[in-house]
């Protein structure tokens, strides 16, 4: 795996290449005739962070599934390095709001599981190495063994990270993944979460309820509407990287926070 230095250039993400693109994605739901998503444009950049937040029910998770290509959009189209996903893709990994490990498999087994169904079971004992390599990169070294029931709800999350990232995925789609944390363990995993993606040079893409999260973590945070969901607006967050939680205390971080709210409270509310 390729270890790349984000530099500031690049997360700016205005001079990176764009690697996902979804142009005019609309999605209906035939069953009960609604209307989840409008036209959404978007652009991801190699190395960008990007968040989503907007009110519940808006049609994130919607737009993220269309984006990993777990359903087909009713209109539009989505990209990946040119390519149209039309399916779920390797280069894509996704992670949501709970860490479903199968409690009857180890952390190890859990996190080569993608690699098992996808080539075999030989194939997944091949990337025990780099499994765990991945369990030391998220600080559960020595855990391999253990069954999901031992860990901690964090550290849940972070096997349910490792096994996103065996399969080497260009991009990450994260739907609220550590909503069911408590404050202090959210801070300290999404301080991680940047690390691995600076380490990476991973492309994310971010749903969360909340605001703070979304400015410390993102260098583009988009507004949804209330449903059908579509951008309202587009925040560029120019803090340098790599991002503290001390930051959240500058007079600038306050600025692009309350701006946010203020575009939702418009809208609709949290
Ligand atoms: N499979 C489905 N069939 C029919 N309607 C659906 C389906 N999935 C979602 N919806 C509807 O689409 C709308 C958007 O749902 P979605 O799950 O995308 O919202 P969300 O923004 O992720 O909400 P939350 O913040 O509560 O997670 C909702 O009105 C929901 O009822
Ligand atoms: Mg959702």
């Amino acid at each position: 795996m390729t270890v790349l230095p984000r530099t500031d250039a690049m997360t700016a993400g205005s001079q990176s290449r764009p690697v996902y693109e979804l142009s005019g994605v609309a999605k209906s739901y035939a069953r009960g005739n609604l209307r989840a998503l409008d036209r959404v444009d978007l652009t991801l950049r190699e190395g960008s962070f990007s968040s989503v937040i907007g009110p519940s029910g808006c049609g994130k998770s919607t737009l993220l599934k269309i984006m990993a290509g777990l359903i087909p959009p009713s209109e539009g189209g989505v990209y990946l390095e040119g390519t149209p996903v039309t399916g779920t893709r390797e280069d894509i990994g996704m992670m949501f709001q709970q860490a479903t490990l199968f409690p009857w498999r180890t952390v190890l087994e859990n996190i080569v599981l993608p690699i098992e169904i996808r080539d075999g079971k030989a194939a997944a004992r091949a990337k025990h190495r780099d499994a765990l390599a991945l369990l030391e990169l998220v600080g559960l070294k020595g855990f391999e063994g253990r069954w999901p029931h031992e860990l901690s709800g964090g550290m849940a999350q972070r096997a349910a990270i490792c096994r996103m990232l065996v399969t080497e995925p260009a991009v990450l789609l994260l739907d609220e993944p550590f909503s069911a944390l408590d404050e202090l363990s959210r801070d300290f995993m999404n301080m991680e979460l940047q690390r691995i993606c600076m380490e990476r040079n991973a492309t994310a893409f971010l749903i969360t309820h909340s605001i703070p999260e979304a400015v410390i973590l993102s260098d583009t945070v988009y507004v949804m509407s209330p449903r059908p969901g579509t951008f309202v607006e587009t925040v560029e967050i120019d803090l340098p990287r790599p991002r503290t939680l001390d930051m959240m205390t500058d007079a600038k971080f306050g600025d692009y926070v309350r701006r946010i709210r203020a575009r939702l409270d418009k809208g609709a509310f949290l």
